[in-house]
Order: C-alpha cells, then sequence, then structure tokens
C-alpha cells in the first residue's frame, strides 16, 4: 500500500460558509504535529457561484434522473471555478495553516498531471419532468491518480490543499466532484481515513430533523435512499473511498468546534472497510 508506515489522512471540506474553516485547519496542524500525513480537499461551489454572479453570469444547476444535482460546466463556469478554487478558496486555506507554521501547498488536480479523469461523453438532465441530454459538458470522472507529488510533499513536510480542476485525458481541464476527487486521492495515497466535512451532522434519515442521524451504515448503498440532491455524491464517494481500501470514512458536521478530531472520534456517519460497523470501534485508530 502507498504511503508505506505513515498514517494518512485525507480531509474534504465543504464549500458552504457555514464551515469552521479555522477549526478544520486548526485539526489538520494537530494531526500532522502527531507526524500524519495530511492531504486538505476541497471544493468550493459556493463561491464558484458567487462570483459567477459578480462576473454577470448564471449559475447552472442540472438534476439528474437519479435525484442528484450537479453543475452544468460550460467553458464559463469551469472557468469561474477554476478562479474561485484557486484565487478565492485555496488561498485562504492555505493562508490559514500558514498562520499555525503549517507550510502549506496549494495545487489543482492539473498540476503536474496529478489526477486525470474522463469526460462525461453526456450529462442526463431532468427538466420539467422531461429527461434531456447535454453534450460537451466540462466535466469527467476521476480515472487515474498519481500520487506521487503528494507523497513527495508530504514527505517533505507540506499539506497539499488540493481541488478541481484535473486533467482531462483529452488534455482539456475538467471539473470533478471534488468529494470523488476527495476520495480518488484517499484510495492512491492508502489513506486510513476519509473525512467529508459538510453541513450537516451526516447522513440524515430526514435530511430536514438532524436528530435523524444515520452514525453508521455497512455499505454505502444503504445511506443512498436517505440522500437528496448533493449528498448523494457524497455518499458515491464514500464507496469509492472504501472500494480503493481507504479504512474509514466520516461524513461529518463541519460547522462544529474541532471537526476532524470529532470524526476521528467517531461523531457522524460512519463507514467502515470491514462492512460491520457493529462489531468495530467507532474511533479511528491512528
Ligand atoms: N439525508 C441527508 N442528510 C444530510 N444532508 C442531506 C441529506 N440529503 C441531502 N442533504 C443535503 O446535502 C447537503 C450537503 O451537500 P453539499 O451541499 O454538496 O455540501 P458540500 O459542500 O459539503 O459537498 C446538505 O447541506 C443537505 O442540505
Ligand atoms: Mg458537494
Amino acid at each position: 500500500m502507498a504511503g508505506g508506515d505513515v498514517d494518512t489522512v485525507v480531509v474534504k471540506c465543504g464549500g458552504s460558509p457555514l464551515l469552521r474553516r479555522e477549526s478544520v485547519v486548526g485539526d489538520v496542524a494537530d494531526l500532522v504535529q502527531q507526524g500524519k500525513r495530511v492531504v486538505l480537499v476541497h471544493g468550493g461551489a459556493h463561491e464558484a457561484d458567487r462570483l459567477m454572479r459578480e462576473l454577470g453570469r448564471t449559475p447552472q444547476h442540472v438534476v439528474t434522473p437519479s435525484g442528484a444535482s450537479s453543475r452544468r460546466t460550460d467553458a464559463e463556469a469551469l472557468d469561474a471555478l477554476t478562479m474561485a478554487f484557486a484565487g478565492r478558496v485555496r488561498p485562504a486555506l492555505v493562508a490559514q495553516l500558514d498562520r499555525l507554521d503549517v507550510p502549506a501547498v496549494g495545487l489543482m488536480g492539473l498540476d503536474g498531471g496529478l489526477v486525470e479523469a474522463r469526460q462525461k461523453p453526456a450529462l442526463k438532465v431532468v427538466e420539467e419532468g422531461r429527461t434531456r441530454v447535454v453534450r460537451g459538458d466540462l466535466s469527467g470522472r476521476v480515472t487515474r491518480v498519481r500520487p506521487e507529488l503528494l507523497e513527495a510533499l508530504c514527505a517533505s513536510g507540506f499539506v497539499p490543499v488540493v481541488s478541481p480542476p484535473v486533467r482531462g485525458e483529452e488534455n482539456v481541464p475538467l471539473n470533478v466532484d471534488a468529494d470523488r476527487l476527495a476520495a480518488a486521492l484517499a484510495g492512491a495515497l492508502g489513506a486510513r481515513a476519509l473525512v467529508l466535512l459538510t453541513d450537516a451532522p451526516g447522513v440524515l434519515r430526514d435530511p430536514d430533523d438532524p436528530t435523524t442521524l444515520v452514525q453508521a451504515a455497512a455499505a454505502h448503498e444503504d445511506l443512498l435512499p436517505f440522500a437528496r440532491g448533493r449528498m448523494k455524491l457524497k455518499v458515491v464517494a464514500a464507496g469509492e473511498a472504501l472500494a480503493g481500501g481507504v479504512g474509514t470514512v466520516a461524513i461529518s458536521d463541519g460547522r462544529r468546534v474541532s471537526p476532524v478530531q470529532a470524526a476521528l472520534a467517531g461523531d457522524g456517519t460512519l463507514l467502515h472497510a470491514e462492512a460491520d460497523p457493529a462489531g468495530s470501534e467507532r474511533e479511528v485508530v491512528l
């Protein structure tokens, strides 16, 4: 397994403004201090939409036949999300880490051919009850990760801070879902844990009732019936991480204090590779 004998944690920070980024970053600094390798992944749909509106563009979100929602990534949208991620979201995270004396390096999946994706040939979208096919969307699915660059950075004491876009197989930049990007990186790095921080307590049985947290699931499929809209992709990403060999995936609350520590201590919705949540420890032993 990649990563040798050093424990690796991949943390994905959601785009909601409600997330406590300074606390996420504080936890990352603590893990680094304990000798763990940490890779921070972020998206930033919220910031990308804000920038698009500032530029006089209209963000478009589409719903797929399975009920998942995703972004329509035309050239204007890809341009704006690249600027928002690389120009706003990432510098803020890198600067916050720097303030805690953790040297961080911001990267796009595009850099150094770190992540490659295959463009989605067609996007099926549902509009007013009818299914329509959209071609030429500049989004893709991760097909390959070259973890060497991340491993070299981690080995030299840097925390990589990674986001889309990634390198398309046809050599064009493509957007990918940041949760699935984090899952692919976690698998390629042989990570012990993947922490997906969002603006919900975890996966809820009833998305409108925060007291209905599903604490653990034997398989990600068990969570799919509860997940609506964008949560669906997060659950799919969790399944991909487990399939890729990641030990534990936590989908947990990024709005709370010490969210990474809490997730590693068992807060949120946990999935274990053993597919035996009842018999396994809730705590992630690092
Ligand atoms: N069953 C569910 N449990 C929790 N959240 C859900 C569920 N179904 C849908 N959601 C929605 O998913 C959102 C999280 O996904 P998303 O907006 O993509 O955030 P992120 O930026 O963290 O990826 C929550 O804010 C919530 O509105
Ligand atoms: Mg999301």
